[in-house]
């Protein structure tokens, strides 16, 4: 049967951490300040759809997947998974979402136990929801490695006998044992050699297609995002600034902030342009207006005084902006 119910729905969502003056989250002594990691974050991901999330370190990419996850409550708004409120999934549904909803993290050599080898850590979703008896787990792992390319022999290594690439393929082995229908991923081939990085890449969208999954990918690289995601959401303080399909966004952004994030990206033979004046500001307590105004090449006085909303800026488009780039 053809799904046409959004998989995640993010209805304004806000995530706020309390911090005090010596950094992390504590309650008591001065007032405690607010670092809103997401602010106001709206985003629907479709059936069979593949997203990309980009942004700069600290934009609050990965609270939104823990957000999405269930693994962090929102401050305020609401998390959809198919129009349940991913807080409050009722047992059952749970349970279902858990088998349905698989995680890249990443970190993904800290997220897998170290006292467990391969075939303890790709069969454990298996057992976990009874997806193969015990006397074809052996057999049902060393086809999930085989698939992402690794030898039948790694099922009894431990992670620390594992490279980087190797790590990040067991991760993913281990995602698609429970047979997901999403695929939540962040970072998966950062750091990687470029080889490796393109053998993942065209293993994750191979999958995508050949499964009909649903993914949602968490890079810094716009490279990587065109490649693997048919959408993207650039992400800035907390906000998402501009959606739309990746193609159409990267090749005429609108949003200042996009325009800035492609020039400032490497390209072969060609210095790389110092686009973004200033430092990203921090996301604590901030002044009101668009957060992007002080670096932004085309601030205006209204920008200082109005939050610009996500708004519809034709062709299947959103754009955060009072001054949207136009040519
Ligand atoms: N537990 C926490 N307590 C306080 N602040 C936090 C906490 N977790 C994240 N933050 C802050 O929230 C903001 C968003 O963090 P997040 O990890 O979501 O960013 P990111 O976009 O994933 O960055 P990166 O690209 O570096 O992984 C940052 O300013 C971060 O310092
Ligand atoms: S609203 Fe103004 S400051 Fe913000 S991105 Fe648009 S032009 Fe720049
Ligand atoms: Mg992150």
């Amino acid at each position: 049967m053809m799904e046409t119910q959004p998989i995640f729905r993010l209805l304004d969502v806000e995530k706020v951490y309390r911090i005090d003056r010596s950094g992390w989250a504590r309650l008591g002594g001065a007032p405690p300040r607010r670092l809103a990691a997401l602010d106001g974050v709206r985003l629907t991901v479709e059936p069979g759809d593949s997203v990309a999330l980009v942004g700069e370190s600290g934009s609050g990419k990965s609270t939104l997947l823990r957000v999405l996850l269930g693994l962090t409550e929102a401050s305020n708004g609401r998390a959809l998974y198919r129009e349940d409120d991913i807080e409050t999934l009722a047992d059952d549904k749970r349970r279902a979402f858990q088998r349905d909803v698989a995680m890249v993290y990443q970190d993904a050599r800290g997220s897998l136990n170290p006292r467990l080898s391969v075939l303890d850590l790709v069969g454990e979703p298996l057992r976990q929801h009874a997806l193969c008896p015990a006397s074809a787990l052996h057999r049902r792992v060393v086809s999930l490695l085989e698939r992402v390319g690794l030898p039948a022999e790694t099922v009894h290594r431990y992670p620390s006998q594992l490279s980087g690439g190797q790590v990040r393929r067991v991760a993913i082995a281990r995602a698609l044992a429970s047979e997901p229908r999403v695929i939540v991923a962040d970072e998966a081939v950062s750091g990687l050699d470029v080889s490796t990085q393109a053998q993942l890449l065209n293993l994750l969208r191979g999958l995508q297609q050949e499964m009909g999954l649903t993914l949602l990918f968490i890079t810094h690289d716009l490279a990587v995002a065109s490649y693997l995601c048919r959408r993207i959401a650039v992400m800035y303080l907390g906000r998402i600034v501009e959606t739309g399909p990746t193609r159409e966004v990267l090749r005429q952004p609108l949003h200042p902030y996009t325009r800035a994030l492609l020039e400032a990206s490497p390209r072969f033979f060609q210095p790389i342009a110092e686009t973004l004046a200033g430092e990203i500001p921090s996301p604590i307590d901030l002044p009101p207006g668009c957060r992007f105004a002080g670096r932004c090449p085309r601030a205006a006085a209204d920008c200082r005084a109005h939050e610009p909303p996500l708004g519809p800026a034709g062709h299947d488009r959103d754009v955060a902006c009072l001054h949207p780039l136009v040519d």
